[in-house]
């Protein structure tokens, strides 16, 4: 049995959920990368007794449009699948309906879904430092638990049709220190920024904060008061600290 890590994680949270899991199922999972915008997903092969880990964040309660579109070039050949939905502590909503329907479509088995909280990459005062310790134990227990499934999952939530996609807007941008190395345009998951000025075109920018988090010199950044306002609308959500939830 091939354990398959496919995921998006612009700025490493999910992929270190994906990793927890898929690092309990298998030694050596192999790894898709759906932020390379650049790769061939067609080629990709897997078989009826494979298990792929599907994880994706969840932005504004959706999948984002872009890891579904390069996921839906992944023929799964019936293999077993766990969907996993990330989220920095406020709401998934309708991101695990949408990667069930999404990896159906591809021919994926759905046998187990995971909601797991890591660091808001916008706001990274919620959810800060997830996951922990704690997080790891549950995740691994979990994936220990459905890692022989083969029965589909009964239940999975969210509604359809899904909500509306909300976001943009927050549009990261270069600062006085920049140096012009170029990592922010080479890194960008849907190639937004220009290779000359670094600026961000805001009609492409999904606002997943991977130049941020990337800049060498830390000189990438929100608008602080746009990000100050934002964040003081999420406190009453984002506050509580939420569990990981296994349906399967
Ligand atoms: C554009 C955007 C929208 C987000 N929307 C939500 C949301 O609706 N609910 C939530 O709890 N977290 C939300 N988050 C936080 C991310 O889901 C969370 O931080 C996730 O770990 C980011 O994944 P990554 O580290 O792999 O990039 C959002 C983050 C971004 C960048
Ligand atoms: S990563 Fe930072 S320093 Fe490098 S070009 Fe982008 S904004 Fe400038
Ligand atoms: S420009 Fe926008 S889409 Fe590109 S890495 Fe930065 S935040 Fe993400």
């Amino acid at each position: 049995m091939k354990v398959a890590e496919i995921i998006f994680s612009p700025t490493g949270g999910t992929e270190r959920v994906g990793d927890i899991i898929g690092g309990c199922m298998s030694h050596m999972p192999q790894k898709i990368d759906l932020c390379d915008g650049g790769k061939d997903y067609s080629a990709f092969e897997l078989s009826p007794e494979d298990m792929a880990i599907i994880a994706m964040p969840s932005y504004g309660g959706r999948a984002p449009a872009v890891a579904i579109e390069r996921l839906k070039k992944i023929d799964g050949k019936g293999a077993r699948c766990t969907l996993v939905c990330v989220y920095g502590n406020r709401a998934y909503e309708d991101t695990l309906a949408e990667m069930e329907d999404t990896a159906k479509e591809c021919g994926f088995k759905v046998v187990a879904a995971i909601a797991a909280v890591a660091e808001h990459s916008i706001f990274p005062g919620y959810a800060t430092g997830r996951p922990d310790i704690s997080d790891k134990k549950q995740l691994e227990e979990f994936a220990r638990r459905i890692m022989s499934n083969t029965e589909e999952v009964k239940f999975i939530p969210g509604n359809r049709p899904y909500k509306n996609a909300g976001g943009g807007g927050l549009v990261p941008k270069p600062g006085k220190a920049c140096v012009k190395c170029g990592l922010c345009a080479e890194k960008c998951p849907v190639q937004a920024i220009d290779a000359q000025s670094f600026i961000a075109d805001p009609k492409k920018c999904i606002s997943c904060m991977r130049c941020v988090k990337l800049c060498p010199e830390k000189t990438r950044k929100l608008n602080n008061v746009l990000v100050s306002a934002a964040a003081l609308t999420l406190k009453k959500a984002c506050s509580v600290r939420k569990e990981n939830e296994l349906f399967c």
